[in-house]
């Protein structure tokens, strides 16, 4: 599938054109554009309703539902079914009629148009096997081109974040994300690092390197810098990179543990952040930190009881070695807030299954140290693609991580507020930077089709972070 932004349909191209439900109102200026068609629509009974399509005279009418209920979101599901709509009639270039809609639902049309164009084929033998060839168009009015346009190349980004994060463990070991880390370095003429299992050492990430130390594949911590003259703010953006989760002693069961490969997510995510900043060339400094390790049992491996002194200097109780995200994240917030002292510290983490339990799969968990921070990344999940839901992040959380015999333990214990006492024992960890957590278990992946994902990686917390990111360039 080719994906394209023009501000002219294209003759002979068949039309996807969104409606909405209500009757007395179609979509939004459908009735200017295509009033020939509604008393045809009205004998199909199209309703308009989210995710009905209908096609009349060669163009797909795709509903967005009652316009008071409207949200940009619901483009993704209207699209998608457009789209499929197409493909099932073999429609092989369509032009996308976006000159309707606000700013913020033509990006949301192009970014899905983006996403939809990808498949994981990289293990299928015989490569590609793809039904009509299409060619879709975002036709958008021209006030609205740049920012479209700008949309599509970020679901490009995102969609090698999903094929990064597809990728099973056997092959994206912690030195695979490493290599992929120096590639994007390269691409985007970017700073590259890393911290091997020696440096760590040496630095004292003990608590990272407990989370390795069980695996055949040692742990990798790269570093991508981008750096600005005139640079008003410090970013840092950190991102969970276990490349498998085992659970380590405290093995999960073998239900769905596959799914685990996609424990890198937060790491994958950097990965796209880092290309996106590489191509905007923010007015602010970004350093991509990106712990990685494989959570595995042998008999090398950290042991429920073990005590750790962290590179912050406190020492952490492991009660459960499959809560290791934390772990890994402890050291590298610690480390590189030492080393860049940020003014803001992200981080991203397939965390906690209680943020699924919490959300579903619809939006990520938030949760931050700092309310204008926290502001801050609500206003920027407005303007992108990834959902949030703030969480509160009370002092009396942080006292159900106090271990006995340690200053901290990885898990409360209780089974309750997971998500949020994940939080909390991450916060032991950041210093003076305000810092925000974005728990993305619930969104980075998922077995059933969320439109516009079918299945696998999402990408999720990359376009919010970009957004946050823009915004603090720009104050
Ligand atoms: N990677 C998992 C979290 C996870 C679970 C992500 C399911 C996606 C789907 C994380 O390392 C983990 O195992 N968390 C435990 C924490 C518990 C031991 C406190 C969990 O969620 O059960
Ligand atoms: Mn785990
Ligand atoms: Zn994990």
């Amino acid at each position: 599938m080719k994906v394209s932004v023009s501000s002219s349909f294209c003759r002979g191209a068949s039309r996807i054109a969104f409606a909405f439900s209500s009757e007395k109102k179609p979509a939004l200026d459908i009735e200017r554009e295509y009033s020939g068609h509604l008393p045809a629509l009205a004998k199909r009974h199209f309703s308009g309703g989210l995710g009905e399509t209908a096609c009349v005279n060669g163009i797909i009418f795709t509903g967005l539902g009652k316009l008071g209920d409207f949200s940009p979101r619901y483009v993704r599901r209207a699209l998608t079914s457009g789209i499929s709509a197409a493909k099932a009639q073999q429609l092989d270039k369509v032009d996308i009629d976006c000159t309707s809609l606000d700013l913020h639902s033509a990006r949301n049309a192009a970014y899905s148009a983006g996403m939809l164009s990808f498949e994981f084929t990289r293990f299928k033998s015989g490569g590609k096997r793809e039904g009509v060839r299409q060619e879709l168009s975002i036709v958008a009015s021209k006030g609205h081109l740049g920012a479209v346009r700008d949309a599509l190349e970020c679901s490009k980004s995102i969609n090698y974040v999903r094929e990064i994060c597809n990728t099973p463990g056997n092959i994206a070991t912690p030195l695979f994300m490493e290599n992929e880390v120096r590639k994007v370095a390269k691409a985007h003429r970017l700073q590259f690092k890393v911290l091997d299992e020696k440096g760590m050492r040496k630095e004292r990430l003990n608590a990272l390197l407990s989370v390795g130390q069980g695996s055949a594949h040692p742990p990798k911590m790269p570093i991508i810098e981008y750096r600005v003259r005139g640079a008003r703010k410090t970013v840092l953006v950190v991102g969970k990179g276990i490349t498998f989760d085992s659970g380590g002693i405290s093995l999960k069961p073998s239900k769905g543990m596959e799914e685990m490969k996609f424990d890198k997510s937060g790491a994958c995510a950097v990965l796209g952040i880092m290309c996106e900043v590489g191509r905007i060339r923010p007015k602010a400094n970004v350093i991509g930190v990106i712990p990685c390790a494989e959570n595995m049992p042998s008999g090398s491996a950290s042991r429920p009881g073990d005590i750790v002194k962290a590179f912050n200097g406190k020492t952490v109780e492991i009660i459960n070695t499959d809560a290791e995200g934390r772990l890994i994240l402890a050291d590298a917030i610690a480390y590189a807030e030492k080393k860049y002292r940020p003014d803001y510290i992200i981080d991203l983490a397939t965390l906690t299954g209680a943020a699924s339990v919490a959300l579903g799969s619809y939006a990520s968990a938030l949760l931050s140290n700092d309310d204008g921070l926290a502001g801050l990344m609500l206003e920027a999940s407005g303007s992108s693609f990834d959902e949030v839901w703030q969480l509160p992040l009370w002092d009396e959380y942080s006292e159900m991580m106090k271990s006995k015999v340690a200053d901290v333990k990885n898990v409360s214990g209780t089974g309750e507020a997971g998500t949020i006492t994940g939080a909390a024992f991450i916060q032991n960890f950041v210093s003076k930077a305000k810092w925000a957590h974005l728990d993305i278990a619930s969104t980075a992946y998922r077995a059933k089709p969320i439109p516009p994902v079918d299945s696998g990686a999402t990408g999720a917390g990359v376009s919010i972070t970009v957004e946050f990111i823009r915004k603090i360039a720009a104050l």
